[in-house]
């Protein structure tokens, strides 16, 4: 069952891959909170609209915004466009992402390219776009949606570890220097995710890889990323959410 508060009243989110499954359970749930959201989608539009519509029939703000986050010029233009229909932007959930599965010898330098781009550029260049006003505003939420595989290696290939390892850094930059004018900068690392594009069927062989026996789910990955952006006195943090799979 979804919680409904208000902690989020009054502010708008942007939420990239929300025509995802743990975009879309983020979207959800930040909504239920309170917030006007922001759906980023490339290639989903149907499940960003539908998505938009069921917030907004249940008496929630949702818009659906398409950008191409490969493209460098993406983010200003979600950005300017996210501004224009909703407001100034309080909560970025940067979650969109790119893993297509590789050997190590398979990876060209298109594929190293594109995954970077996705995984790490844009939520570099979509953070660059939204400090300035959460800085004025002396408020602000980021968080990084990375992945266990920064800290495992993974099962998905170098090219992708490598992009969800840079979000770390990412994260650590930011939040150090954002602490002291109200902005936490965080990021959330979930191990197998079911539901989603990237898992989306059963995968019993991985299950028995979790400690807890089972993979995890978007909804439980969406009340974790709530938990930190409600949270004002958490940042800098990279935090696992793995079923055991990675103790630190
Ligand atoms: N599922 C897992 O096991 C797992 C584990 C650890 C971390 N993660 C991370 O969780 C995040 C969400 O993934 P998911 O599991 O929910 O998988 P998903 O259902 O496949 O969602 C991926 C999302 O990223 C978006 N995206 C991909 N390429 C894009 C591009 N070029 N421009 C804009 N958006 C783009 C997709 O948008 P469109 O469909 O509209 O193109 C989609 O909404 C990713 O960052 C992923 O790395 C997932």
């Amino acid at each position: 069952m979804t919680q409904t508060s208000s902690s989020f009243a009054g502010q708008v989110a942007l939420v990239t891959g929300a025509s995802g499954g743990i975009g879309g359970a983020i979207a959800r749930r930040l909504s239920a909170h309170g917030a006007a959201v922001a759906l980023g989608y490339s290639h989903g539009r149907q499940a960003a609209e539908s998505l938009a519509a069921e917030i907004e029939a249940g008496g929630g703000r949702a818009v659906a915004f398409a950008a191409d986050l490969a493209d460098p010029a993406a983010p200003a233009r979600l950005v300017r466009d996210v501004e224009e229909r909703l407001g100034s932007i309080g909560i970025l959930v940067n979650n969109a992402g790119l893993g297509r599965t590789l050997q190590f010898d398979a990876i060209s330098v298109e594929d190293f390219d594109t995954t970077l781009a996705v995984n790490l550029r844009a939520p570099f260049l979509l953070a660059q776009r939204v400090v300035p006003a959460m800085r004025e505003r002396g408020a602000g939420r980021i968080l990084f949606v990375s992945s266990v595989a920064a800290f495992t290696g993974g099962i998905v290939g170098a090219h992708y570890a490598a992009s969800k390892a840079g979000l770390h850094g990412l994260t650590h930059y930011l939040a150090t220097l954002l602490a002291a004018h109200g902005i936490t900068v965080n990021a959330l690392a979930p191990a197998l995710v079911a539901e989603t594009g990237m898992l989306p069927g059963a995968a019993d062989e991985l299950a028995e890889r979790i400690p807890v026996g089972r993979l995890g789910r978007p909804g439980e990955v969406a009340d974790l990323a709530v938990a930190i952006l409600r949270n004002g006195y958490m940042t800098n943090q990279v935090v696992s959410l793995d079923g055991g799979l990675h103790p630190r």
